[in-house]
Protein backbone atom coordinates (compact mmCIF):
# COMPACT_ATOMS: atom_id res chain seq x y z
CA UNK A 1 0.00 0.00 0.00
CA UNK A 2 2.59 2.54 -1.38
CA UNK A 3 2.10 6.16 -0.73
CA UNK A 4 -1.28 5.45 1.85
CA UNK A 5 -1.13 5.70 5.68
CA UNK A 6 -3.24 3.37 7.55
CA UNK A 7 -5.37 4.39 10.58
CA UNK A 8 -3.72 3.77 13.71
CA UNK A 9 -5.78 1.66 15.69
CA UNK A 10 -6.28 3.31 18.92
CA UNK A 11 -4.54 6.48 18.09
CA UNK A 12 -6.32 9.27 20.35
CA UNK A 13 -5.15 12.88 18.87
CA UNK A 14 -4.80 15.25 21.45
CA UNK A 15 -6.64 18.10 21.34
CA UNK A 16 -5.74 21.77 21.65
CA UNK A 17 -8.77 23.79 20.59
CA UNK A 18 -10.83 24.64 23.36
CA UNK A 19 -14.31 23.36 23.11
CA UNK A 20 -17.32 24.09 24.69
CA UNK A 21 -18.45 21.22 26.88
CA UNK A 22 -22.38 20.70 26.71
CA UNK A 23 -24.14 19.97 29.97
CA UNK A 24 -26.32 16.99 29.78
CA UNK A 25 -28.84 19.38 32.35
CA UNK A 26 -29.09 21.72 29.56
CA UNK A 27 -30.16 19.01 26.83
CA UNK A 28 -34.14 18.45 28.17
CA UNK A 29 -34.71 14.69 28.85
CA UNK A 30 -37.49 13.09 26.68
CA UNK A 31 -37.49 9.16 26.21
CA UNK A 32 -35.72 6.25 27.71
CA UNK A 33 -33.39 5.21 24.85
CA UNK A 34 -31.25 2.34 24.72
CA UNK A 35 -28.07 3.55 23.24
CA UNK A 36 -28.29 7.61 23.81
CA UNK A 37 -25.01 9.17 23.44
CA UNK A 38 -26.64 11.66 26.23
CA UNK A 39 -24.08 10.33 28.84
CA UNK A 40 -21.18 10.56 26.25
CA UNK A 41 -22.17 13.93 24.94
CA UNK A 42 -18.82 15.95 25.14
CA UNK A 43 -16.88 13.03 23.97
CA UNK A 44 -18.65 12.95 20.42
CA UNK A 45 -19.55 16.78 20.09
CA UNK A 46 -15.38 17.56 20.59
CA UNK A 47 -15.43 15.12 17.34
CA UNK A 48 -17.49 16.85 15.29
CA UNK A 49 -16.30 20.30 16.51
CA UNK A 50 -13.04 19.33 15.45
CA UNK A 51 -13.28 18.22 11.69
CA UNK A 52 -16.16 20.48 11.36
CA UNK A 53 -16.01 23.09 8.42
CA UNK A 54 -17.57 26.64 9.27
CA UNK A 55 -20.60 27.15 7.22
CA UNK A 56 -21.37 23.53 6.36
CA UNK A 57 -24.19 21.26 7.25
CA UNK A 58 -24.07 19.11 10.73
CA UNK A 59 -26.07 15.34 9.76
CA UNK A 60 -27.20 13.05 12.25
CA UNK A 61 -27.77 10.12 9.86
CA UNK A 62 -29.24 7.94 12.78
CA UNK A 63 -30.75 10.31 15.36
CA UNK A 64 -32.51 8.09 17.88
CA UNK A 65 -33.57 10.17 20.49
CA UNK A 66 -31.81 12.64 19.46
CA UNK A 67 -29.14 14.09 22.10
CA UNK A 68 -26.61 15.16 19.48
CA UNK A 69 -29.28 17.90 17.85
CA UNK A 70 -30.15 18.59 21.54
CA UNK A 71 -26.38 19.62 22.18
CA UNK A 72 -25.48 21.40 18.93
CA UNK A 73 -28.74 22.93 17.97
CA UNK A 74 -27.00 26.49 18.97
CA UNK A 75 -24.17 25.45 17.02
CA UNK A 76 -24.84 24.31 13.94
CA UNK A 77 -27.26 23.88 10.84
CA UNK A 78 -28.58 20.70 11.10
CA UNK A 79 -29.67 17.75 9.35
CA UNK A 80 -31.20 15.01 11.65
CA UNK A 81 -32.13 11.96 9.87
CA UNK A 82 -33.85 9.06 11.79
CA UNK A 83 -35.68 5.45 9.80
CA UNK A 84 -37.90 6.16 12.06
CA UNK A 85 -40.98 9.52 12.76
CA UNK A 86 -40.46 9.87 16.15
CA UNK A 87 -37.00 10.74 16.08
CA UNK A 88 -38.24 13.60 13.19
CA UNK A 89 -40.34 14.46 16.15
CA UNK A 90 -37.60 14.91 18.52
CA UNK A 91 -35.23 16.87 16.52
CA UNK A 92 -38.17 19.06 15.92
CA UNK A 93 -39.11 19.83 19.26
CA UNK A 94 -35.33 20.22 20.26
CA UNK A 95 -35.05 22.80 17.97
CA UNK A 96 -38.79 24.49 18.48
CA UNK A 97 -38.62 27.94 19.81
CA UNK A 98 -41.07 27.81 22.35
CA UNK A 99 -40.12 31.03 24.46
CA UNK A 100 -43.55 32.92 23.81
CA UNK A 101 -45.39 30.10 25.31
CA UNK A 102 -46.85 30.12 29.33
CA UNK A 103 -48.25 27.06 30.53
CA UNK A 104 -50.71 29.16 31.70
CA UNK A 105 -52.46 30.18 28.65
CA UNK A 106 -52.72 26.73 27.77
CA UNK A 107 -53.66 25.25 30.72
CA UNK A 108 -57.49 25.33 30.24
CA UNK A 109 -57.41 24.33 26.32
CA UNK A 110 -55.51 21.56 27.34
CA UNK A 111 -57.51 20.68 30.31
CA UNK A 112 -60.81 20.90 28.46
CA UNK A 113 -59.82 19.03 25.11
CA UNK A 114 -58.49 16.16 27.42
CA UNK A 115 -60.59 15.25 29.83
CA UNK A 116 -63.66 16.15 27.86
CA UNK A 117 -61.92 12.82 25.95
CA UNK A 118 -61.59 10.87 29.06
CA UNK A 119 -64.93 11.56 30.67
CA UNK A 120 -66.57 9.75 27.51
CA UNK A 121 -64.59 7.34 28.27
CA UNK A 122 -65.52 7.05 31.57
CA UNK A 123 -69.50 7.45 31.36
CA UNK A 124 -69.18 4.80 28.58
CA UNK A 125 -66.85 2.09 29.90
CA UNK A 126 -67.07 2.82 33.40
CA UNK A 127 -66.36 -0.80 34.00
CA UNK A 128 -62.79 -0.56 32.19
CA UNK A 129 -61.58 1.88 34.81
CA UNK A 130 -59.48 -0.31 37.70
CA UNK A 131 -58.92 1.23 40.90
CA UNK A 132 -55.95 -1.24 40.73
CA UNK A 133 -54.96 -0.38 44.12
CA UNK A 134 -57.45 -2.68 45.74
CA UNK A 135 -55.94 -5.49 43.73
CA UNK A 136 -54.96 -7.94 46.07
CA UNK A 137 -53.68 -11.09 44.48
CA UNK A 138 -51.88 -12.69 40.57
CA UNK A 139 -55.50 -14.04 40.12
CA UNK A 140 -57.10 -10.65 40.33
CA UNK A 141 -54.71 -8.64 38.31
CA UNK A 142 -54.53 -11.17 35.60
CA UNK A 143 -58.22 -11.15 35.24
CA UNK A 144 -58.54 -7.38 35.25
CA UNK A 145 -55.78 -7.57 32.57
CA UNK A 146 -57.19 -10.06 30.07
CA UNK A 147 -60.65 -8.27 30.58
CA UNK A 148 -58.65 -5.01 29.04
CA UNK A 149 -56.56 -6.96 26.20
CA UNK A 150 -60.10 -8.57 24.97
CA UNK A 151 -60.17 -4.90 23.40
CA UNK A 152 -57.39 -5.95 20.79
CA UNK A 153 -59.96 -7.95 18.89
CA UNK A 154 -63.86 -6.73 19.65
CA UNK A 155 -64.54 -2.91 20.42
CA UNK A 156 -64.72 -0.50 17.72
CA UNK A 157 -65.09 2.36 20.15
CA UNK A 158 -67.43 5.18 18.55
CA UNK A 159 -64.50 7.88 19.20
CA UNK A 160 -61.92 8.85 16.58
CA UNK A 161 -58.78 8.76 18.78
CA UNK A 162 -59.13 5.44 20.35
CA UNK A 163 -56.31 3.43 19.01
CA UNK A 164 -54.10 2.96 22.05
CA UNK A 165 -57.52 2.33 24.19
CA UNK A 166 -58.04 -0.68 21.77
CA UNK A 167 -54.75 -1.85 21.05
CA UNK A 168 -52.60 -1.87 23.90
CA UNK A 169 -54.87 -1.87 27.47
CA UNK A 170 -53.69 -3.98 29.64
CA UNK A 171 -50.22 -4.52 28.09
CA UNK A 172 -47.76 -1.83 29.00
CA UNK A 173 -50.54 0.54 30.19
CA UNK A 174 -53.66 0.19 31.81
CA UNK A 175 -56.95 1.20 30.23
CA UNK A 176 -57.06 4.79 31.35
CA UNK A 177 -53.66 4.81 30.75
CA UNK A 178 -54.14 4.42 27.28
CA UNK A 179 -57.61 6.47 27.21
CA UNK A 180 -55.20 9.13 28.56
CA UNK A 181 -52.75 8.93 25.52
CA UNK A 182 -55.71 9.02 23.37
CA UNK A 183 -56.61 12.16 24.92
CA UNK A 184 -53.51 13.83 24.66
CA UNK A 185 -52.72 12.76 20.87
CA UNK A 186 -56.52 14.44 20.26
CA UNK A 187 -55.71 17.49 21.83
CA UNK A 188 -51.64 17.76 20.41
CA UNK A 189 -53.53 17.39 16.96
CA UNK A 190 -55.70 20.68 17.88
CA UNK A 191 -52.35 22.56 18.00
CA UNK A 192 -51.26 21.21 15.21
CA UNK A 193 -49.59 24.21 12.97
CA UNK A 194 -48.36 25.69 15.84
CA UNK A 195 -44.58 25.47 17.20
CA UNK A 196 -45.92 23.29 20.24
CA UNK A 197 -47.26 20.31 18.71
CA UNK A 198 -44.23 18.62 18.56
CA UNK A 199 -43.36 19.43 22.21
CA UNK A 200 -46.80 17.89 23.27
CA UNK A 201 -46.04 14.67 21.51
CA UNK A 202 -42.76 14.46 22.85
CA UNK A 203 -44.22 15.03 26.45
CA UNK A 204 -46.86 12.30 25.08
CA UNK A 205 -43.37 9.78 24.50
CA UNK A 206 -42.32 11.10 27.78
CA UNK A 207 -45.39 9.79 29.91
CA UNK A 208 -45.34 6.66 27.74
CA UNK A 209 -41.51 6.21 28.99
CA UNK A 210 -41.95 6.49 32.49
CA UNK A 211 -45.58 4.95 32.98
CA UNK A 212 -44.91 1.98 31.40
CA UNK A 213 -44.91 -1.45 33.28
CA UNK A 214 -41.94 -2.81 31.00
CA UNK A 215 -38.24 -1.07 31.23
CA UNK A 216 -38.62 1.60 29.30
CA UNK A 217 -39.05 0.61 25.95
CA UNK A 218 -41.86 -1.70 24.73
CA UNK A 219 -40.15 -5.41 23.16
CA UNK A 220 -42.46 -6.61 25.95
CA UNK A 221 -44.55 -6.28 28.75
CA UNK A 222 -44.37 -8.16 31.39
CA UNK A 223 -47.09 -10.84 32.60
CA UNK A 224 -47.32 -10.39 36.48
CA UNK A 225 -46.94 -13.72 37.34
CA UNK A 226 -46.11 -13.75 41.06
CA UNK A 227 -46.83 -11.79 43.46
CA UNK A 228 -43.63 -9.23 43.40
CA UNK A 229 -43.86 -8.08 40.07
CA UNK A 230 -47.60 -7.71 40.39
CA UNK A 231 -47.07 -5.39 43.28
CA UNK A 232 -44.31 -3.52 41.12
CA UNK A 233 -46.59 -3.66 37.63
CA UNK A 234 -49.74 -2.04 39.85
CA UNK A 235 -47.06 0.67 41.01
CA UNK A 236 -46.79 1.44 37.00
CA UNK A 237 -50.69 0.98 36.59
CA UNK A 238 -50.98 3.74 39.43
CA UNK A 239 -49.08 6.40 37.46
CA UNK A 240 -51.16 9.29 36.59
CA UNK A 241 -50.48 10.00 32.86
CA UNK A 242 -51.37 13.11 32.85
CA UNK A 243 -49.60 14.45 35.57
CA UNK A 244 -46.19 12.88 33.94
CA UNK A 245 -47.24 15.01 30.56
CA UNK A 246 -47.70 18.18 31.91
CA UNK A 247 -44.61 18.26 33.94
CA UNK A 248 -42.30 17.42 30.98
CA UNK A 249 -44.84 20.06 28.82
CA UNK A 250 -43.63 22.53 31.49
CA UNK A 251 -40.24 21.71 31.28
CA UNK A 252 -40.07 22.08 27.41
CA UNK A 253 -41.86 25.23 27.71
CA UNK A 254 -39.70 26.39 30.11
CA UNK A 255 -36.19 25.47 28.58
CA UNK A 256 -36.68 25.36 24.37
CA UNK A 257 -35.99 28.85 23.04
CA UNK A 258 -34.84 29.83 19.81
CA UNK A 259 -31.50 27.88 18.76
CA UNK A 260 -31.03 30.34 15.35
CA UNK A 261 -29.76 27.83 13.46
CA UNK A 262 -32.07 26.01 11.00
CA UNK A 263 -33.23 22.59 10.95
CA UNK A 264 -33.92 19.96 8.15
CA UNK A 265 -35.50 16.27 8.97
CA UNK A 266 -35.72 13.22 7.27
CA UNK A 267 -37.08 9.99 8.06
CA UNK A 268 -35.03 8.21 5.02
CA UNK A 269 -32.85 4.97 4.92
CA UNK A 270 -29.32 6.07 5.77
CA UNK A 271 -28.66 5.62 1.68
CA UNK A 272 -30.93 7.80 0.78
CA UNK A 273 -30.19 10.41 3.50
CA UNK A 274 -26.41 10.24 2.30
CA UNK A 275 -27.16 10.86 -1.44
CA UNK A 276 -29.35 13.90 -0.61
CA UNK A 277 -26.76 15.88 1.71
CA UNK A 278 -25.33 19.07 0.94
CA UNK A 279 -21.44 18.75 -0.04
CA UNK A 280 -19.52 19.26 2.53
CA UNK A 281 -21.44 18.11 5.44
CA UNK A 282 -20.26 16.64 8.79
CA UNK A 283 -22.02 13.26 9.41
CA UNK A 284 -22.53 12.09 12.73
CA UNK A 285 -23.27 8.24 12.19
CA UNK A 286 -24.18 6.21 14.99
CA UNK A 287 -25.56 3.49 13.46
CA UNK A 288 -27.38 0.21 15.62
CA UNK A 289 -24.54 -2.08 16.74
CA UNK A 290 -26.79 -4.82 18.51
CA UNK A 291 -28.18 -8.03 16.35
CA UNK A 292 -31.38 -6.79 18.02
CA UNK A 293 -33.82 -4.17 15.99
CA UNK A 294 -34.39 -0.90 16.95
CA UNK A 295 -38.23 -0.89 15.31
CA UNK A 296 -39.10 -3.86 17.87
CA UNK A 297 -38.35 -1.29 20.81
CA UNK A 298 -39.82 1.72 20.29
CA UNK A 299 -42.79 0.54 17.95
CA UNK A 300 -45.65 2.38 20.19
CA UNK A 301 -43.47 5.55 20.10
CA UNK A 302 -43.58 5.40 16.28
CA UNK A 303 -47.62 4.52 16.44
CA UNK A 304 -48.60 7.90 18.57
CA UNK A 305 -46.89 9.39 16.11
CA UNK A 306 -48.33 7.99 12.94
CA UNK A 307 -51.22 6.92 14.56
CA UNK A 308 -52.30 4.83 11.49
CA UNK A 309 -53.84 1.81 12.89
CA UNK A 310 -51.34 -0.59 11.96
CA UNK A 311 -51.43 -4.11 11.56
CA UNK A 312 -49.40 -5.53 14.97
CA UNK A 313 -48.22 -8.97 15.66
CA UNK A 314 -46.54 -10.95 17.86
CA UNK A 315 -47.47 -10.69 22.23
CA UNK A 316 -45.61 -7.62 22.21
CA UNK A 317 -47.98 -6.15 19.17
CA UNK A 318 -45.32 -5.18 17.30
CA UNK A 319 -46.17 -2.94 13.97
CA UNK A 320 -45.90 -5.67 11.46
CA UNK A 321 -44.15 -2.68 8.61
CA UNK A 322 -41.42 -2.57 11.14
CA UNK A 323 -37.84 -1.81 10.02
CA UNK A 324 -35.55 -4.33 9.96
CA UNK A 325 -31.65 -2.91 9.62
CA UNK A 326 -28.82 -3.94 8.03
CA UNK A 327 -26.69 -2.71 10.87
CA UNK A 328 -28.15 -5.30 13.04
CA UNK A 329 -27.96 -8.52 10.76
CA UNK A 330 -24.09 -9.42 11.02
CA UNK A 331 -25.34 -10.58 7.21
CA UNK A 332 -25.32 -7.55 5.79
CA UNK A 333 -23.63 -5.35 8.45
CA UNK A 334 -20.31 -4.81 7.13
CA UNK A 335 -21.32 -4.27 3.56
CA UNK A 336 -23.94 -1.80 4.90
CA UNK A 337 -20.48 -0.10 6.25
CA UNK A 338 -19.39 0.01 3.22
CA UNK A 339 -22.23 1.78 1.49
CA UNK A 340 -21.81 4.02 4.50
CA UNK A 341 -18.23 5.21 3.45
CA UNK A 342 -18.75 5.14 0.13
CA UNK A 343 -21.96 7.96 0.30
CA UNK A 344 -19.63 10.00 3.16
CA UNK A 345 -16.93 9.71 -0.41
CA UNK A 346 -19.55 10.86 -2.74
CA UNK A 347 -20.44 13.65 -1.03
CA UNK A 348 -17.16 15.04 -0.59
CA UNK A 349 -18.30 15.02 3.63
CA UNK A 350 -15.82 14.38 6.95
CA UNK A 351 -17.16 11.32 9.31
CA UNK A 352 -17.54 11.09 13.04
CA UNK A 353 -18.40 7.57 13.10
CA UNK A 354 -19.54 5.64 16.39
CA UNK A 355 -19.23 1.97 17.71
CA UNK A 356 -19.22 -0.27 20.21
CA UNK A 357 -16.15 -3.02 21.05
CA UNK A 358 -19.45 -5.30 21.17
CA UNK A 359 -21.21 -4.58 18.17
CA UNK A 360 -22.48 -6.96 15.49
CA UNK A 361 -19.12 -6.08 13.22
CA UNK A 362 -15.46 -6.56 14.57
CA UNK A 363 -14.17 -2.27 14.75
CA UNK A 364 -11.23 -3.85 13.25
CA UNK A 365 -12.68 -4.38 9.83
CA UNK A 366 -14.55 -1.40 10.30
CA UNK A 367 -11.31 0.02 10.38
CA UNK A 368 -9.90 -2.09 7.51
CA UNK A 369 -12.79 -1.32 5.78
CA UNK A 370 -12.26 2.19 5.69
CA UNK A 371 -8.67 2.56 4.87
CA UNK A 372 -9.25 0.31 1.79
CA UNK A 373 -12.45 3.07 0.78
CA UNK A 374 -11.33 6.11 1.51
CA UNK A 375 -8.69 7.55 -0.57
CA UNK A 376 -6.11 8.46 2.31
CA UNK A 377 -4.02 11.23 0.42
CA UNK A 378 -7.71 12.34 0.61
CA UNK A 379 -8.18 11.98 3.89
CA UNK A 380 -6.80 11.68 7.47
CA UNK A 381 -8.05 8.46 9.44
CA UNK A 382 -8.27 8.08 13.14
CA UNK A 383 -9.67 6.63 15.72
CA UNK A 384 -10.89 7.06 19.36
CA UNK A 385 -12.05 4.93 21.77
CA UNK A 386 -14.00 5.74 25.36
CA UNK A 387 -14.70 3.17 28.45
CA UNK A 388 -17.96 3.52 30.19
CA UNK A 389 -21.01 1.64 31.84
CA UNK A 390 -23.83 1.78 29.77
CA UNK A 391 -27.40 1.03 30.34
CA UNK A 392 -28.80 -2.59 29.61
CA UNK A 393 -32.53 -0.85 30.10
CA UNK A 394 -33.14 -4.08 31.30
CA UNK A 395 -32.11 -6.61 28.39
CA UNK A 396 -29.70 -8.82 30.68
CA UNK A 397 -29.44 -8.94 34.35
CA UNK A 398 -27.52 -6.45 34.51
CA UNK A 399 -28.16 -2.88 35.19
CA UNK A 400 -25.59 -1.74 33.24
CA UNK A 401 -22.02 -2.91 31.57
CA UNK A 402 -18.81 -1.34 31.30
CA UNK A 403 -18.28 -0.99 27.61
CA UNK A 404 -15.79 0.63 24.67
CA UNK A 405 -17.30 3.14 22.59
CA UNK A 406 -14.63 3.68 19.48
CA UNK A 407 -14.88 7.03 17.42
CA UNK A 408 -13.60 6.68 13.81
CA UNK A 409 -13.13 10.20 12.27
CA UNK A 410 -12.58 10.80 8.37
CA UNK A 411 -11.96 13.86 7.98
CA UNK A 412 -10.85 15.60 4.55
CA UNK A 413 -7.48 17.00 4.65
C1 LIG B 1 -27.82 3.67 18.13
S1 LIG B 1 -29.33 4.40 17.67
C2 LIG B 1 -28.91 6.10 17.58
C3 LIG B 1 -28.86 6.72 18.95
C4 LIG B 1 -28.67 8.23 18.92
N1 LIG B 1 -27.33 8.59 18.51
C5 LIG B 1 -28.98 8.81 20.28
O1 LIG B 1 -28.11 9.41 20.91
O2 LIG B 1 -30.12 8.63 20.73
C6 LIG B 1 -29.49 3.90 16.00
C7 LIG B 1 -30.67 4.49 15.23
O3 LIG B 1 -30.52 4.10 13.86
C8 LIG B 1 -31.81 4.01 13.28
N2 LIG B 1 -31.66 3.20 12.05
C9 LIG B 1 -31.39 1.88 11.95
N3 LIG B 1 -31.23 1.51 10.67
C10 LIG B 1 -31.37 2.62 9.92
C11 LIG B 1 -31.30 2.89 8.52
N4 LIG B 1 -31.09 1.89 7.64
N5 LIG B 1 -31.47 4.14 8.07
C12 LIG B 1 -31.74 5.14 8.96
N6 LIG B 1 -31.83 4.95 10.31
C13 LIG B 1 -31.65 3.70 10.78
C14 LIG B 1 -32.65 3.39 14.37
O4 LIG B 1 -34.01 3.70 14.19
C15 LIG B 1 -32.05 4.02 15.64
O5 LIG B 1 -32.80 5.12 16.06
Amino acid sequence: MKGRKLANTLLVKPNKILLPIYLTADIPHIIKYMGSKKPIINFITKAIDTVHVEGNWVCDLFSGSCSISAALRKRYNFISNDIQAYSEVLAKTYFSDLSMYDYDELEIQINDSAHIHVAWFKENYPVLFYDYSFVDSVQEYQKIELAQRSLFANETFNSDYHLFAKYYSGTYWSFEQCVWIDALRKTADNFINTPIYFAMLSSIMFAMSYTTQSTGHFAQYRDGNSEESVKNIIYYRQKNFFEFFTRKFKQLLGSLDNSLKKLDTKTLDFEKCLNSLPLGSTVYADPPYAPVHYSRFYHALETLVKYDFPKVDHKARYRTDRHQSPFSQKSKALEAFGTLFSGIIKRKAQLVLSYSGSGVVEISKIIDLANKKFDLDKYEITIEKLEYKHSTMGRFDDADRDVIEYLLIAKLK
